[in-house]
């Protein structure tokens, strides 16, 4: 199948600030949220700055992209002021049907949270269904690509930040590379979690990695983005017909010396007459010397 050409950033990890009154000790439960609450005041407030983040979405929307895809972690402790911002912040970033939200660990930090909390987002998580139905996968079709998003977002113990799909996503995520492999369509899968050797410890990682990895061995991908390692990742892992490229950029709120200042991808992609699909890669990234976005490298995927 030819298309157009369609053109989509990735964000991802803005970890919208807590507020000052919410990072009081004793405002929090004595559960993982104060561990949380600690790490934002003792490190991450000073790592993830509202104005890069307002930087890097202005760049974004200077870009003119035809679509938005963001894969978690807009969040830090799941506390149910968090989730209304970050609706506020999304639409700012765009309207639901131009944005493509995939949760992450920091959306689903306490049992019930994310089901408590996240209906606001729903409409950035839902296929294009009759139904609409707003449960993962999704499936929405922009551009005549196929985007499909799975959550990996689950609360875990302290100190933890695995991710998991579980089996009734991984057979409904089968059929749906199925379906639109058949259709001839480019088909992207977004998650939070890394699927490849990225990030892949039992503390932080996919725990159904493996799983996920035959899914796409069996019924292949022709891109894989996701978030959650807070620095650039590309990667590969075996599809059917060929490696499946795996793209993650920086948080997009980050000024952190020690890893990665803020990026984000701008992906254009063409079906060239060879049959594969062509995505060039634009990497955008924050430069503290000149304190704004620029091109910092542009490459070139085949899948
Ligand atoms: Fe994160
Ligand atoms: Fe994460």
């Amino acid at each position: 199948m030819t298309v157009a050409p369609f053109s989509i950033a990735h964000l991802t990890d803005p970890h919208l600030p807590l507020l000052a009154e919410e990072t009081g000790l004793f405002a929090a439960v004595p559960d993982k949220r104060l561990s949380g609450i600690v790490s934002w005041r003792m490190k991450r407030r000073h790592i993830h700055l509202p104005r890069i983040l307002s930087l890097l979405t202005d760049d974004i929307h200077a870009h003119l992209p035809q679509h938005i895809v963001l894969t978690g972690d807009l969040l830090n402790v799941s506390l149910p002021q968090e989730y209304l911002r970050a609706a506020d912040w999304l639409g700012q970033l765009g309207t639901p049907a131009d944005v493509s939200l995939t949760p992450g660990n920091h959306d689903a930090y306490r049992p019930g949270a994310f089901e408590a909390g996240a209906n606001p987002w729903m409409a950035y998580m839902q296929g294009d269904g009759p139904a609409r139905d707003a449960g993962f996968p999704y499936c929405r079709i922009r551009g005549g690509i196929a985007l499909i998003g799975v959550s990996t977002a689950m609360p875990t113990p302290v100190f933890s930040s695995a991710g998991e799909l579980g089996a009734r996503q991984l057979s409904a995520l089968a059929e749906i590379l199925a379906a639109h492999s058949k259709a001839g369509r480019m088909r992207i899968l977004m998650l939070h979690h890394p699927p490849g050797g990225a990030g892949a410890s039992r503390r932080k990682g996919l725990r159904d990695r493996a799983a996920l990895q035959q899914v796409l061995a069996q019924h292949g991908a022709e891109l894989v983005l996701h978030g959650h390692t807070h620095t650039g990742v590309l990667d590969q892992i075996p599809g059917p017909r060929g490696p499946i490229p795996v793209l993650a950029p920086s948080s997009a709120s980050a000024l952190d010396p020690h890893r990665e200042h803020a990026r984000w991808h701008l992906l254009e992609i063409s079906s060239p007459s060879s049959g594969q699909w062509q995505t060039q890669v634009t990497v955008r990234g924050y430069n503290p010397v000149s304190g704004q976005f620029e091109t910092q490298g542009q490459f070139s995927l085949l899948a």
